[in-house]
């Protein structure tokens, strides 16, 4: 009911909605209205109630609820059900539990903060309250399990898009990184449920640094990441952002899983990478080797040419990429 009342004054804009006509709308008393409009401030929400005008919304909290970025959204399934946490272990872990027990395709857990937020490698990776965009989206697709790698593209794509689309440039670091100024932004870390020839499920976890100040960047990360405010000089607007990433997403998505073609992501991927051109480290079960980095192939794997000068093609999930100068892993 909550989400219903907080709806209707979200629809009316700056006009005051009278109780009646959120009661007779909803089929609640007015005293019920008054209870939850009450809880509605408690969620951070400044509301102006003026006896026979009604209510109306003076200021939203920066909060990423579905209520927030719904008229931002243009999606059909993504992000059209959001499980939203003020805190959580991570979001990945909460997406698998759901997705064990049947949540739907689209479905998005995010949380204000992850406790023990989940990086690639088994690393930790930091993800303090309101700062950022702390997510992971249910997946289901039906492709063969040699695709998934190109689901993480079509994250990271949708991702660069999303930020360039709000003014700001940043860079692909094949296959999941976003980084900003040589240093990362955003990291992205895919994860499968399946069998050999079959997806169970995907969950798509997507962290980015969206307004993280100095201190909230752990000294021994300070050369590695940073985030999109302390490198733009100012705060960017969450809930734009993240809709904005669940729409693209969407459409590159559905590009690739209905029509087989994920050209659109690849020529992001290609026209922003912050490797093609550049000496890398390629990692592969430990053992590192240097490469020049020439390509991002249809396919999406990374082309690089070896130290004995023969071409490769690298496809991820295989092996990690360290550049050698800059930003590195
Ligand atoms: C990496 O760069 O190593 C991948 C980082 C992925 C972080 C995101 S934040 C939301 C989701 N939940 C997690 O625990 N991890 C991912």
């Amino acid at each position: 009911m909550k989400e219903k009342i907080l709806e209707l004054l979200k629809n009316s804009g700056n006009d005051f909605l009278s109780g009646q006509k959120i009661s007779e709308a909803l089929g609640v008393s007015r005293a019920a209205i008054w209870k939850h409009i009450n809880r509605i401030k408690e969620d951070g929400y400044k509301i102006e109630a003026i006896s026979r005008k009604g209510y109306r919304i003076i200021s939203s909290p920066d909060i990423l609820t579905f209520e927030e970025i719904r008229n931002h959204l243009n999606t059909e399934s993504i992000g059209k059900n959001i499980i939203y946490c003020d805190s959580v272990d991570s979001t990945n872990l909460k997406a698998k539990e759901l997705a064990e027990v049947g949540q739907e395709h689209g479905t998005v857990v995010i949380s204000e903060e992850q406790t023990t937020g989940r990086g690639r490698l088994g690393r930790n990776f930091i993800s303090p309250k309101h700062k950022g965009i702390w997510m992971s989206i249910i997946l289901r697709p039906d492709i063969i399990t040699e695709n998934i790698s190109q689901i993480t593209l079509i994250g990271a794509a949708a991702v660069q898009s999303a930020i360039m689309k709000m003014g700001v440039k940043t860079s692909i670091k094949w296959p999941n990184d976003i980084v900003l100024n040589s240093k990362k932004v955003c990291g992205i870390l895919t994860e499968m449920s399946g069998e050999i020839n079959h997806i169970n499920y995907l969950i798509m976890g997507i962290g980015v640094n969206v307004n993280l100040d100095e201190e909230d960047i752990p000294l021994d990360l300070k050369e590695k990441a940073t985030s999109i405010k302390l490198e733009n000089g100012k705060s960017m607007d969450r809930k734009i952002l993240l809709a904005n990433i669940l729409n693209i997403f969407e459409k590159l998505y559905i590009e690739f899983v209905q029509n087989d073609n994920i050209k659109e992501t690849i020529d992001i991927c290609r026209k922003n990478s912050i490797l093609i051109g550049k000496d890398i480290q390629v990692i592969n079960r430990g053992k590192v080797t240097t490469a020049k980095a020439i390509d991002i192939s249809d396919k999406g794997e990374l082309v690089i040419e070896n130290n004995k000068g023969t071409i490769e093609h690298v496809v991820s999930g295989e092996v990690s990429i360290r550049g050698i100068y800059g930003y590195s892993e």
